[in-house]
């Protein structure tokens, strides 16, 4: 009889990770992939790459490739072939800057303006709430912004101390798969 081990699928999602300059993308995907963070700032310039490897379930195998935008690509028109095929995406703030938050939903309508999924509808997107490491004040709860605004959730990270970036990961995993 053929194994289980002959069984495995292998499913290739391309995620965007998007948000404001110097909120902590690039921070978050090393985190993420390499488990290191620096406190060094270097500006992500046009466009990096990330892939993490995923053993999902038994039979599945997840290859995320990770596109890690540059913050300062909001104001450039290279969006619409970065976006090109994503099925997914993070939307990054840093809970240290209103600004960042406030363009959290100019990075949304940029997002659902340039891509769809196949049947026409909006990529899943998780909200995240990073640097949850630098606020002595809770966040107010993000619920019902994400909501009207078409997030699927959120969740408070810090890349620095390596907090929900894992959960909020596998959340939207989950809400691409239920999409496949
Ligand atoms: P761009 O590439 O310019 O768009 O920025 P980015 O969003 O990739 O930000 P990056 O990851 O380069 O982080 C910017 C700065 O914030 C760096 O100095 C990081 O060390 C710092 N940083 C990132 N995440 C965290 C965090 O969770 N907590 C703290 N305290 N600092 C963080
Ligand atoms: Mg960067």
């Amino acid at each position: 009889s053929r194994g289980a081990a002959t069984m495995q699928q292998e499913l290739l999602f391309k995620v965007l990770v998007i948000g404001d300059i110097g909120v902590g993308k690039t921070s978050i995907i090393q985190r993420y992939v390499q488990q290191i963070f620096s406190q060094h700032y270097r500006t992500t310039i046009g466009v990096d790459f990330a892939l993490k490897v995923l053993q999902w379930d038994g039979d599945t195998v997840i290859r995320l490739q990770l596109w890690d935008i540059a913050g300062q690509e909001r104001y450039g028109n290279m969006t619409r072939v970065y976006y090109r095929e994503a099925v997914g995406a993070l939307v990054v703030f840093d809970v240290t800057r209103a600004s960042t938050f406030d363009a959290v939903l100019k990075w949304k309508e940029d997002l659902d303006s340039k891509v769809t999924l196949s049947h026409g509808r909006p990529v899943p997107a998780v909200l995240v709430a990073n640097k949850s490491d630098q606020t002595a004040s809770q966040l107010p709860r993000l619920d019902s912004f994400c909501r009207e605004n078409g997030f699927v959730g959120w969740f408070e990270t810090s890349a620095k101390e390596n907090t929900n970036i894992e959960e909020a990961t596998h959340y939207l995993v989950e809400h691409i798969l239920t999409n496949e």
